[in-house]
């Protein structure tokens, strides 16, 4: 490659790719993990360098100053492996070019606007900058929430009346409300609930089996199976009817409520009667309806569920996907439960800081699919080894539990807080994860790139 004769800045990015060239040579046969995040880091520095013009810096100073911070991040040996001239470079080379094009003199001026937010929010600390970030991005008013969850139940009455008007022998105990809405877990927008329906199952008929002593034997997928047949025959319980192959078929049951509910409901009128749009979703594999407001939008989940003692299971074909007959045991209800158990010992923020990572991954695309379970798992796990969760610790915490991130997607495995055999990331895709771990290694040293809105 031939830098010469070229502006100072592209010469500034001559300088870090001939830099990361000689190391990748270097260490991709070596195997070492240091360079991997030096790499990273170098190429987050070149696309942000790419957005200023080349006459506002020093190049080679910049790049100096960068060396100090990079040799203090960690690196994934399986990114490396994967080969930095794979991964980065394809970064380094689109780096390059919007350098290029960025030194076309028209897009200077709309960058200025963007540098000045940028030296604000650098005077504050992470401290002071997550809470004005809480404030204004993550929580939620308390009427925003009051008034999502009582639209929520006005239509878990109407769908309730209507189920036992239309299906009077249908054991189903009382619909409730649950999920992240009614924690005080739900961030950015109060936009979902879930409604549930609790199938009566007598104890004496069905017996559910722990997801490792099924064919499967993935932990998290249970079956509901039909015992004592030869005293009970078929017919004696309400729900044999959507047995296939003496099992509790969970595709049954959407299918049921699907047709009854989701199909058979007057949704304009009931639209009219709640001054609101009512409409089920088409083509999910949830039974989901959308809520539309003047002003804003609520999705409920409907969401059949089975609790025999103290397990959970729900019927959630979009994640059991193309078993029938499986159901997700769900854990839901303990980790939030254990969540606020701890802060309420400790006064700590455990959920202000989930609520936070709640909000950064749900507003980027590439770490869109951790999820607030996912989330809820990672600050389990790390309130076993750190105990102080106050505010004055809130930032530590914040960027730990992002390093700890990393950790989990390095060996592609989140272990449940309460199931060690599940694995979390268990559906994640190689690619999934080291895109995620990337952009999460970028914000170890600038985890102002996660606050953004
Ligand atoms: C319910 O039926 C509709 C078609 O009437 C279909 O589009 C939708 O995907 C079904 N939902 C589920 C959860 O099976």
């Amino acid at each position: 490659m031939d830098y010469r004769g070229k502006r100072r800045g592209e010469d500034g990015i001559a300088a870090v790719i001939d830099f990361l060239l000689a190391n990748a040579r270097l260490v991709l046969g070596v195997g070492g993990a240091a360079v991997l995040g030096i790499a990273t880091l170098a190429v987050k520095r070149l696309i942000e360098r790419a957005g200023r013009t080349p006459d506002d810096e020093k190049p080679d100073q910049k790049t100096v100053d960068g060396w100090e911070e990079l040799s203090l991040v960690s690196a994934s040996p399986k990114l490396l492996k994967k080969g930095i001239e794979g991964v980065v470079m394809k970064q380094i080379a689109a780096a390059a070019k919007a350098q290029k094009e960025q030194s076309k003199p028209s897009s200077n001026v709309a960058e200025k606007p963007k540098t000045e937010v940028k030296r604000i929010q650098l005077c504050l600390s992470l401290q002071e900058r997550l809470q004005q970030y809480y404030q204004s991005h993550v929580a939620l008013s308390v009427e925003d929430v009051s008034q999502a969850q009582q639209q929520a139940l006005d239509i878990c009455t109407e769908i309730q009346g209507f189920l036992h008007t239309k299906h009077p022998d249908m054991p189903l105990g009382e619909m409730h409300l649950g999920g992240s809405l009614l924690d005080d877990l739900q961030v950015v927008a109060a936009d979902h609930a879930c409604l549930l329906v609790p199938l009566q199952i007598e104890s004496m008929l069905w017996k559910l089996i722990p997801g490792e002593d099924t064919i499967l034997g993935k932990p998290q997928f249970w079956m509901v199976r039909r015992i004592n047949l030869e005293y009970f025959p078929r017919g004696r319980s309400f729900w044999d009817k959507y047995m296939v192959g003496g099992y509790l078929s969970s595709k049954m049951i959407i299918e049921v409520l699907n047709k009854s509910v989701m199909e058979t409901m007057n949704w304009p009128s009931l639209s009219n009667t709640l001054e609101c749009t009512v409409r089920p979703v088409m083509g999910s594999q949830e039974l989901k309806l959308e809520i539309q407001n003047q002003h804003s939008q609520l999705y409920i989940n409907i969401l059949p569920t089975i609790r025999l003692d103290d397990t959970v299971l729900t019927a959630q074909l979009e994640v059991t996907g193309s078993f029938d007959n499986m159901w997700f045991h769900s854990l839901y209800t303990s980790e939030t439960a254990r969540l606020s158990e701890l802060d309420a010992e400790d006064h700590g923020l455990r959920k202000q800081c989930l609520k936070t990572l709640k909000a950064v991954c749900r507003n980027s695309p590439t770490l869109r699919k951790l999820s607030g379970g996912h989330l809820t798992n990672v600050i389990l796990h790390l309130s076993e080894k750190e105990y102080d969760w106050t505010e004055a610790a809130l930032a530590d915490r914040f960027q730990q539990a992002i390093t700890e991130i990393i950790g989990y997607l390095e060996i592609g495995c989140l272990p449940s807080y309460f199931k060690q055999t599940v694995n979390l990331l268990s559906d994640f895709s190689e690619e999934e994860i080291d895109e995620m771990g990337f952009m999460l290694y970028c914000a170890v040293s600038e985890p102002e790139i996660l606050l953004q809105p």
